[in-house]
């Protein structure tokens, strides 16, 4: 088919489908034309809802659909097929490979429980049909970065619950269109940020909700992934590296900031009743890296070395300021040659919690210490006022004897689940099973929607930051004053 009747085909099916949505596109179009208030913040429209502490009307059966199964899609498809109470209905991708893959998938995981799921692929709006098609009650989306919003806002237009792969959008106005849908169609939006059901995070999380680490000041968060390899992706046109290595290529900022932020900002219960995100600046290095791999292991003739990643940074360090004046330093690198991290550091008046490698550091004495951390770390009854040894770290057996005492219930209760069916270490099972859990209980979703926005915000401030040399960028107020009322997130057990 040539390009320009795929592109006529496509707009025709658009007219079609926003029609019968009733008016998707005067929707999206209503958030640039919404009262503002003189910092940019619009107003909030009457007749919406705040979707903070929001639980959506039960569902017996989750009917869910999955938009994009490449190489993250099928990981959430094999956990929703095995999950009990869902049916998998609907399969989209641009490949016709791709969701037969997934297809088979389903059937394998529950072959009478999915035997109506039908599959879409080779438009890129063929996502559409699917949603009119098949009615989905959830549909999970793990497709490149720029199509995340969009197809969240017609999700959600349609019926459905989004439950969007991170980030959950790259603008600032695309975060604003999809908070104006969920409020006003009050479905979910959640972005899968699924390091915040590490069992290491969820301990740390469970420990500061404990007042382990004192009065929390600041914490460290990093996406510190090195990842040229998929620029080999670029040179075939298919998978990650496809599309990820032009964002390299053309942007400067943290173009990643969710999975060391999402789960430090829980801690801290940013945007949650204690204290939201105020301010940021950022910084970057020259970009050096994905050049360098260019010309090294692509070579003269690949299509990598005719980009110019000059225009980018290898290292991105941005600090955030929250109202409460409390500091969070958020890296990313996809390109230095250097181990993974994400820090994943919290920091209080008693101690410091870090990851990569995982380690421990608190002030406690035998007087002021629990009987359990009197025996982690060694406290002598004799001596009630020695203080413990905050000097060294707490690492290897010693931080895993930490397990015993904080393991978070919800990583105890679902621990089998992680292990069977993994992901991540089965972080990603947990995030998926809990998921449909709080979909078929009613429940708040343990991530909320301006979380989700927040956390992605990260990377068009920092752009506009390291563009103006370092300038201070306001976070917008997602929530429009209501985290302040807003509870912070349970311990679920
Ligand atoms: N949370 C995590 O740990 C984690 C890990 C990997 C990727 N991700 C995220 O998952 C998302 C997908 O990444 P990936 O590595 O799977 O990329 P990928 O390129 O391998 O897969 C994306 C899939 O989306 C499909 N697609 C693209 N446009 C589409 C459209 N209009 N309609 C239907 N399908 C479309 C592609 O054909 C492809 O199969 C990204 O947002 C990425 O950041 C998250």
């Amino acid at each position: 088919m040539k390009k320009e009747d795929k592109m006529s085909i496509s707009a025709t099916g658009r007219r079609s489908f926003l029609k019968k949505l009733g008016g998707v596109s005067a929707g999206i179009a209503s958030v640039g034309s919404l009262v503002k208030a003189a910092d940019g913040t619009p107003a909030i429209p009457a007749g919406s809802t705040y979707m903070g502490d929001f639980g959506a009307p039960k569902l017996d059966k989750v009917k869910v659909a999955i938009i994009g199964v490449g190489a993250r899609g099928p990981t959430h498809l094999s956990h929703i097929a095995a999950a009990e109470g869902t049916e998998v209905v609907g399969i989209c991708d641009l490949y016709e490979d791709a969701v037969n893959r997934g297809r088979q998938m389903a059937l394998n995981a529950d072959a009478e429980r999915h035997k109506n799921v039908k599959t879409f692929h080779g438009d890129e709006h063929a996502y559409r049909k699917m949603l009119l098609e098949t009615k989905p009650d959830a549909v999970w989306i793990a497709t490149p970065w720029e199509w995340h919003a969009p197809m969240a806002i017609d999700c959600m237009k349609a019926g459905a619950h989004a439950f969007v792969e991170v980030p959950l959008a790259t603008s600032i106005e695309d975060l604003w269109k999809i908070i104006e849908t969920s409020e006003s169609t009050k479905r979910h939006c959640m972005m899968l940020e699924n390091v915040n059901y590490g069992r290491e995070e969820l301990m740390f999380l469970n420990m500061c909700r404990q007042g382990v680490f004192g009065e929390l000041l600041h914490a460290e968060a990093a996406y510190i992934h090195e990842l040229r390899g998929q620029m080999g992706e670029y040179e075939r046109g298919r998978g990650t590296g496809s599309w990820r290595t032009l964002h390299w290529a053309n942007e400067n900022g943290n173009l990643y900031p969710t999975h060391g932020l999402g789960p430090v900002a829980q801690y801290m219960n940013l945007g949650r009743g204690d204290d939201s995100f105020r301010r940021l600046v950022s910084f970057s290095t020259p970009a050096r890296n994905h050049e360098l791999y260019a010309k090294e292991a692509l070579g003269p003739d690949s299509k990598s070395i005719k980009l110019d990643f000059s225009k980018g940074g290898d290292l991105n360090t941005s600090i955030i300021k929250t109202t409460l004046g409390r500091t969070v330093m958020v890296q990313w690198d996809e390109s230095s040659p250097r181990p993974y991290s994400r820090h994943n550091l919290i920091q209080g008046t008693r101690g410091t919690g870090a990851g990569f490698p995982n380690r421990i550091a608190l002030d406690y004495t035998w007087k002021n210490a629990t009987p359990e951390l009197r025996k982690l770390l060694g406290l002598p009854e004799d001596k009630p006022d020695q203080r413990s040894n905050y000097h060294s770290w707490i690492e290897g057996g010693g931080f895993d004897a930490f397990y015993e005492h904080f393991d978070h219930p919800l990583f105890k209760r679902m621990e089998s689940i992680a292990k069977k069916h993994g992901g991540h270490g089965g972080m990603d099972a947990i995030m998926n099973f809990r998921a449909i859990e709080c979909l078929i209980k009613g429940e708040a979703l343990d991530q909320n929607l301006y979380e989700g926005a927040f956390w992605s915000a990260v990377t068009p401030l920092s752009r506009k930051s390291v563009a103006e040399d370092g300038m201070p960028q306001d976070f917008p107020d997602f929530t429009r004053g209501r985290w302040k009322s807003t509870k912070p997130l349970a311990i679920i057990s």
